[in-house]
């Protein structure tokens, strides 16, 4: 990676702004899901041990500029103080006098969690005032929040351009050098694994990764639109109408790269209860949906996959929410976990929950943070909270 990270400077003893990304589902008045603040715990930790005192910053769901109760980071901070074992002194606000004249206070070692930065609509205008304002209230700025680094909001990006040094923090580095070694530098084999719902969301993705796969194996709500595509019947399977050509025209470019499911899991309604029976993808009947691929195509999918020395995935194979059309998302996974020697790269988001689920999340290389900055880092963009981190 050409950008600094935390050990490229010196903190110690300097007030830290912390970019993170803690915008995690919450339950019941409770975090559901702690993972992406476990991943930031190494920076945390890191600066902590170098006597910084870290003031983190985060926003939390899209509250749309307003400051809403259910979205305040209270249960962020508890759950943050449960990992650290240490106090976290959770503010009402991102900025502010009150802010600013307990940043000032701080010593070493002391945690401060700002409260949600898209209260306000200037985080997501990226408003030079407020980022202004943000900055202000440290000496370094790191940014660690990678599930945000597609984001040029105020927190991510305008901050820069008022603190310096700006480096990314060993999450960020961490996902960069797993997402930008798999595009630069795959060992080969290298294929990719691509499902979900919309072929539209993946066009980018697909078209950036086809020259450089050996494979692209493609699952999920997303098979159908190529499928009808090619003329089959899809019964009452999602099928993206709009996105028929684009799947036309990919299928020609692609030529044997793309790797289609040869049969089907269907439903006769979509319910974890439904009928359920298995066909070849040319023979679905009116009034049937797929909802997961079927026995054959695992096998197909997982022969491939065995050889693999590079795997990217993004998006599950079906319905995996419903157990009993779980079967080839968790299929697939268990393919790359009996990969020994191979680089195992989820995406975030749904896969990564899939994954999760699955029970065999710690078989594989790396579980991206970021579901919308992986796709688009996959898609080969540019992450502006990256591209504005010292060089
Ligand atoms: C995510 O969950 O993907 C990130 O935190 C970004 O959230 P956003 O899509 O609301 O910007």
């Amino acid at each position: 990676m050409d950008k600094k990270t935390l050990t490229d400077i010196d903190v110690s003893g300097k007030r830290v702004l912390l970019r993170v990304d803690f915008n995690v589902p919450l339950q019941d008045g409770v975090v559901g899901d702690d993972r992406r603040i476990r991943s930031a715990l190494p920076t945390i930790e890191y600066l902590l041990k170098r006597n910084a005192a870290v003031i983190l910053m985060s926003h939390l769901g899209r509250p749309k500029g307003q400051a809403l109760d259910a979205l305040k980071m209270n249960p962020v901070a508890e759950r943050l103080a449960e990992l650290l074992d240490r106090p976290v002194k959770k503010m009402d606000d991102c900025v502010g006098l009150e802010v600013e004249s307990a940043v000032k206070a701080m010593r070493p070692g002391d945690v401060i969690l700002l409260e949600n930065t898209r209260f306000h609509p200037e985080e997501k205008k990226n408003d030079k005032n407020f980022a202004a304002q943000l900055a202000a209230l440290g000496q370094i700025y790191v940014n660690d929040a990678f599930g945000s680094a597609h984001r040029a909001h105020a927190s991510t990006e305008g901050v820069t351009h008022f603190l310096r040094p700006a480096v990314a923090g060993f999450l960020l580095a961490k996902e960069l050098d797993y997402l930008g070694k798999a595009l630069a530098d795959p060992a080969p084999p290298f294929l990719a694994i691509l499902g979900g719902a919309k072929v539209s969301d993946k066009i980018g993705v697909i078209k950036n990764l086809l020259p450089k796969v050996d494979g692209l194996l493609i699952g999920g709500g997303m098979a159908n639109t190529f499928f009808a595509a090619q003329g089959y019947n899809t019964g009452n399977s999602l099928v993206e109408q709009g996105a028929l050509d684009t799947a036309k025209s990919l299928l020609d470019e692609a030529g044997d790269k793309l790797i289609l499911p040869v049969d089907l899991t269907l439903a006769d309604k979509f319910a974890a209860d439904a009928e359920i029976r298995v066909v070849p993808v040319d023979e679905i009947p009116d009034g049937w949906m797929a909802l997961d691929i079927g026995p054959a195509s695992i096998a197909h999918f997982s022969n491939r996959l065995a050889a693999a020395k590079t795997v990217i995935w993004n998006g599950p194979m079906g319905v995996f929410e419903f157990p009993r059309f779980a079967e080839g998302t968790f299929a697939v996974a268990q393919a790359l976990a009996e990969l020994s020697d191979a680089a195992t790269i989820i995406g975030g988001g749904d896969s990564a929950a899939a994954v999760e689920l699955s029970g065999l999340s710690s078989k594989m290389s790396h579980i991206s943070t970021g579901g919308g900055a992986s796709l688009e880092f996959l898609e080969g963009k540019s992450l502006p909270g990256v591209a504005a981190l010292d060089e």
